[in-house]
């Protein structure tokens, strides 16, 4: 029998990661899941294998605001396997009701550490495995909600919001930009290998609410007003499933796709070769701290 192709995907035991997770275990895929509760992921994992009618899920947990965590994970990854086929990027955080900036026991910005910081370190730490696949996939995701912020950057003097106002909205986005930007320098830099990177645009996709207890009674009037309007996690795990598994997109690389599977253009900041070599610096000297 043939070996399983392999796909790594962080936070999946929510939201679209695990509609996500499930798709792709059911199109053949061993599908490791990769998330910070080990309780909650658990309860995640049984609810994969029974959905997706496959034994091939595997949980490993990592903290993706630490680096030292996601240091073990690619560490037990590595002991484990030779091959990934995918890396899946989604694993984020937004609570629209932090008011304070929160840094991690690393000392970075919780949001900066999580959403861009963490991806960075995974895909460059799981290289080999990935140059051992046929054609292995880096799949990053954005949010829709960048094209209503047009004139935000990566602020490279104050990412972590040390002197400005921290807004959590400006972080998260700001979060996002980058890792727009990252996956078209990453696409650059494997360029000359099999591995490809794309990066997928979430419109709004319907969220438990649950996850957020400060929510006031407006904003959760509010959030499920919206979320009437929201794909399900289910809808937007297509698009997911397709850059992960679809032979139609096996030589495409540095591109912005949109929840139908189009390709889309980012904001025009984020294709300026001064501003990818900028932002990109600024990320590596935190990943070179350790
Ligand atoms: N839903 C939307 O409207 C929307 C819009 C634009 C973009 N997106 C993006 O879509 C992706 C998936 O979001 P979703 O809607 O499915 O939300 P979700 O259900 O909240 O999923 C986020 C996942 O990330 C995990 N996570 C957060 N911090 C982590 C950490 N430090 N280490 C490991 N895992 C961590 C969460 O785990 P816990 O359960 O432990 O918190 C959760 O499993 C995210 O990248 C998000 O930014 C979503």
């Amino acid at each position: 029998m043939m070996d399983k192709k392999v796909c790594v995907i962080t936070g999946a035991n929510s939201g679209i990661g695990k509609a996500a997770a499930i798709r792709i275990a059911q199109q053949g895929y061993q599908v490791i899941i990769a998330c910070r509760s080990q309780e909650r992921a658990e309860v995640a994992l049984q609810e994969i294998k029974k959905k997706s009618d496959s034994d091939s899920i595997e949980l490993m947990i990592v903290d993706l605001s630490l680096q030292e965590s996601i240091q073990k994970l690619a560490q037990s990854f590595r002991e484990k396997h030779d091959t990934l086929d995918v890396l899946i990027h989604n694993a984020a955080i937004f609570d629209i009701t932090q008011k304070q900036v929160q840094y991690t026991s690393e000392g970075v910005e919780s949001i900066w550490a999580t959403n861009h910081l963490g991806p960075v370190l995974l895909t460059d730490l799981l290289l080999d495995p990935l140059k051992n696949s046929d054609q292995g996939r880096v799949i990053t995701i954005a949010s829709k909600g960048l094209i209503a912020k047009p004139g935000l950057k990566v602020n490279l003097n104050d990412p972590e919001f040390r002197k400005k106002r921290f807004r959590v909205t400006n972080a998260y986005y700001q979060s996002k930009r980058a890792q727009v930007i990252y996956t078209y320098w990453l696409a650059e830099k494997l360029s000359d290998t099999s591995i490809t990177a794309n990066c997928i645009r979430v419109p709004a996709v319907k969220v438990d609410i649950n996850k957020y207890p400060n929510l006031s009674p407006m904003m959760k009037r509010l959030y499920s007003l919206k979320s009437r309007s929201a794909l399900s996690p289910e809808e937007m795990a297509e698009t997911y499933t397709y850059l992960a598994t679809s032979d139609e997109v096996s030589n495409l690389s540095g591109k912005y796709f949109n929840e139908n599977r189009k390709q889309v253009k980012s904001s025009r900041y984020t294709y300026q070769l001064e501003n990818i070599n900028q932002v990109m610096n600024l990320t590596m000297r935190y990943l070179k701290k350790r």
